[in-house]
């Protein structure tokens, strides 16, 4: 059927704003919004029995896995292999049936991505795949689908593909913690309601920051390279933060984990990088705020993204500071998903590119 952009100058942006709505399908679709609790969605995926599970998958989808991992591994004490699928399929990884494996991909055509599917099958695993499109060969293929339902996305950089799919997998890193014994009744209810407030959140966030945004990203849009830096969830986040940037205005951008600032970036500081610090006021702030000191003590400048909480606890002299409202930390990765989609957009915008369609770049990786 027939997309178009509406309003919109671009697909792109257009996806942005339709967050909302397409993170309020996806949750209906496995929690109960009126009860706050998980549904059964009737996989056959058995969490409490699993001894691991395997993630695999690219680019954006991957980055949402990485966050899934931290997810897993803390809710419902579930280790996981994540990788990217390139790697994955020719890792030669031991494998054993007591763990699970899970794709997670947008198109469910990445060949990499397949190709890990079918290796872990081979091997006797139980297959999950969190896709958008739902007749895909990786649907099809799996053993259990976990349809994202963010509808049609069209621009190439992946956004609400991206909050769907983690809005999928913060309810399956519940659902499997209840199943392990690490969630109860009462703190199944505590997070399915923060999860039902995410749409609300969203909307509230995109509008409240898209003026500020559309003015940095005029700034932004000035410089040769940007660092991002995060811990805990926002360390992927800050990942993605600078793989959106890359991909749509071609500036050289670069996402590391906070904690290992000292182990290399720090040599590049100087007022031609900003650093991007993703930092909501959780059990990491403080750290995460001694790394932006060190930033600062070497003449770089900051675009600090926090939210009301972590605004107020920092006094540093910033380029820029981004304040959320402060939100449950298991939403922070979807809400503190807009500024930096939004600075990638804006930036672009103010380049020049083509924002939808970016030299060199495929929405879908259908050949190795
Ligand atoms: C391409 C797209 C990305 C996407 C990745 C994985 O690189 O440009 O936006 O994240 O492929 O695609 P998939 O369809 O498997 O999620």
């Amino acid at each position: 059927f027939l997309v178009d952009k509406g309003n919109h100058r671009h697909f792109m942006e257009k996806e942005i704003y339709e967050q909302p709505e397409v993170i309020s399908h996806a949750l209906s679709h496995y929690v109960d919004l009126g009860a706050h609790t998980i549904k059964q969605t009737g996989h056959d995926i058995d969490f409490a029995k699993l001894r691991g599970l395997a993630i695999s998958a690219c680019g954006t989808a991957y980055l949402a896995g990485l966050i899934g991992k931290y997810w897993f591994e803390r809710y419902a004490r579930l280790p996981v292999e994540i990788d990217v699928a390139s790697e994955f399929r020719y890792r030669e990884m031991p494998l054993s049936t007591d763990q699970a494996a899970f794709f997670i991909s947008q198109s469910g055509e990445t060949a990499d991505t397949l190709a890990s599917l079918r290796y872990c099958k081979e091997a006797g695993l139980k297959i999950g795949a969190i896709v958008n499109v739902r007749e895909s060969t990786i649907a099809r293929e799996a053993d259990a689908m976990f349809p994202i339902l963010a509808g049609p996305e069209i621009g190439v950089a992946s956004t609400k593909a991206f909050t769907c799919q983690l809005a999928v997998l913060a309810s399956l890193a519940i659902e499997a913690g209840k199943a392990r014994g690490h969630i109860d009744a009462a703190q199944e209810k505590t997070m399915v309601r923060h999860l039902a407030e995410l749409p609300r959140i969203m909307s509230a966030v995109a509008n409240l920051i898209q003026p500020q945004i559309e003015n940095l990203s005029r700034e932004l849009s000035k410089f040769k390279d940007v660092l991002y830096l995060g811990r805990g969830t926002s360390f992927p986040l800050a990942l993605e933060g600078a793989l959106k940037l890359k991909e749509i205005s071609y500036i050289h951008a670069e996402g590391y984990a906070a904690g290992e600032l000292k182990h290399g970036p720090i040599a590049l500081i100087d007022e031609n990088m900003p650093v991007i610090v993703i930092a909501p006021h959780d059990r990491f702030f403080e750290k995460t705020v001694s790394n932006m000191q060190e930033v600062a003590a070497r003449g770089g400048r900051i675009i600090f993204i926090t939210d009301e909480n972590g605004a107020a606890a920092s006094k540093l002299e910033t380029m820029a500071t981004i304040i959320l409202p402060n939100v449950d930390e298991i939403l922070s990765p979807m809400v503190f998903s807009l500024p930096i989609q939004l600075l990638a957009y804006h930036t672009a915008v103010f380049m020049g590119t083509d924002v939808d369609q970016p030299r060199n770049l495929a929405k879908s990786v259908t050949v190795e």
